[in-house]
């Protein structure tokens, strides 16, 4: 895209990545991405905040050439989607200086071989003046690295909160224009990042609740005019308190298992909680991991393979033990053939869920009435525990 005016001293010059289908070589990417780079223009200096991937430098040039100068780029954190084109720019404008925390200057060299004498390090709360404006950097690490900050550029009250509020989002309209869309990309941005950070990214809210904010710009994803659409919404997603959610990720061989999960889904259901069952052998992980974001219980099914689990559901438990989600309960439901360690193993792929574990239900080969009964139990014991909770269940 072409840089496009978003107010008389702020343009949008980065690039939209229409084609992109995996992050970090694992994230699935349905609706692309864009890698957001904003220009400031003050009375007296010009700055750039992050740049593009390396793939779309050519871009981020183009949109530039009509720049004269440039004082500052603010690298607000070291990952190469966004620090990857700083050398190109460092190139075209060698007077420029790289402004970021003291963390991100060891990565940016380490990443990038940016040089010694190129940077100018800031401090929590620290200002820049570019005459007529003033950008205010705000240390938030761990959104996802420990080197992030933030930048609030006082008079046009805009934060700049680069991977904070992202959306891998693919889209000609610089502005959210379709909320449920966006929730939907933003959310699971979170779900696939942010979620293990949930405790910092509590704190960096309520610090974030003393800035006046008119809006919201993004280093992925559009625009947010009505920051609290963002705002509200990730203060649910952070929250301690999950949801009436019961999230099944299964796969199934020859039926047994598959048969478990249907009869558990409509069990639970009859019991009013919400269920989302996910057929691992060919689903997109990102929605699984949306889901997780509100779960409550989470219960793998898996037939066993080799006496172990599945390894497509180890891959799911291990995922889930990654994402740190909020759930408050986990159980295992499948079927071995001639004997099996499913529970055992599975058990120990997920240390980091604080969760209590509530009875399996094992059967060997196809279930039985017998298997079904505890599944009943099973799906009876979550709907208590919830309720405990105080979630709705009938
Ligand atoms: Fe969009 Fe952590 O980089």
């Amino acid at each position: 895209m072409k840089p496009r005016t978003i107010k008389n001293n702020i343009s949008s010059v980065g690039a939209v990545d229409w084609d992109r289908r995996l992050f970090d070589s694992l994230i699935p990417l349905p609706d692309g991405t864009s890698y957001n780079s904003y220009l400031v223009r003050g009375s007296e200096k010009t700055v750039l905040l992050d740049t593009v991937d390396p793939t779309k430098t050519n871009v981020l040039l183009e949109n530039l050439q009509n720049v004269v100068a440039l004082d500052y780029v603010i690298a607000h954190h070291g990952e190469q989607d966004h620090s990857g084109a700083i050398p190109a720019v460092l190139e075209k404008y060698p007077k420029a200086r790289v402004v970021c925390s003291p963390k991100a200057k060891g990565l940016l060299a380490d990443l990038l071989g940016v040089h010694e004498e190129k940077f100018i390090t800031v401090g929590d709360g620290e200002t820049l003046s570019l005459g007529n404006l003033t950008l205010e950097f705000a240390h938030m690490p761990w959104v996802h690295w420990p080197e992030t900050m933030v930048t609030y550029l006082r008079e046009e009250r805009c934060l700049f909160p680069c991977d904070f509020f992202g959306s891998h989002l693919a889209q000609s309209d610089l502005y959210v224009t379709d909320e449920g869309r966006v929730y939907e990309a933003a959310k699971r941005y979170f779900a696939e990042i942010m979620m293990p950070f949930r405790t910092n990214i509590q704190k960096h809210l309520e610090r974030l609740k003393n800035y006046k904010i008119d809006m919201i710009l993004p280093s992925h994803g559009p625009v947010y005019q009505k920051p609290s659409f963002i705002l509200d919404a990730y203060r649910e997603w952070v929250s301690d308190t999950p949801k009436n959610v019961v999230v099944i990720p299964y796969i199934s061989m020859h039926g047994s298992t598959e048969k478990m999960v249907s009869h558990l889904v409509s069990a639970l259901a009859e019991r009013g909680a919400m269920v989302d069952q996910f057929n691992l052998a060919d689903t997109d992980i990102g929605k699984l991991a949306i889901t997780l974001v509100d779960a409550a219980t989470i219960v793998l099914g898996t037939p066993a393979v080799h006496i172990g689990p599945h390894p497509k559901i180890a891959y799911a438990a291990f995922l889930a033990n990654a994402l740190r989600p909020k759930l408050k309960f986990a159980s295992i439901v499948g079927s071995y053939g001639w004997g099996h360690k499913i529970v055992e193993q599975l058990a120990g792929l997920i240390p980091n869920l604080k969760v209590e574990i509530l009875p399996p239900v094992i059967c060997k080969g196809y279930p039985r009435q017998a298997d079904f009964a505890s599944l009943d139990n099973l799906a009876e014991t979550i709907a208590r525990k919830h309720k405990e909770l105080g979630l709705n269940c009938v």
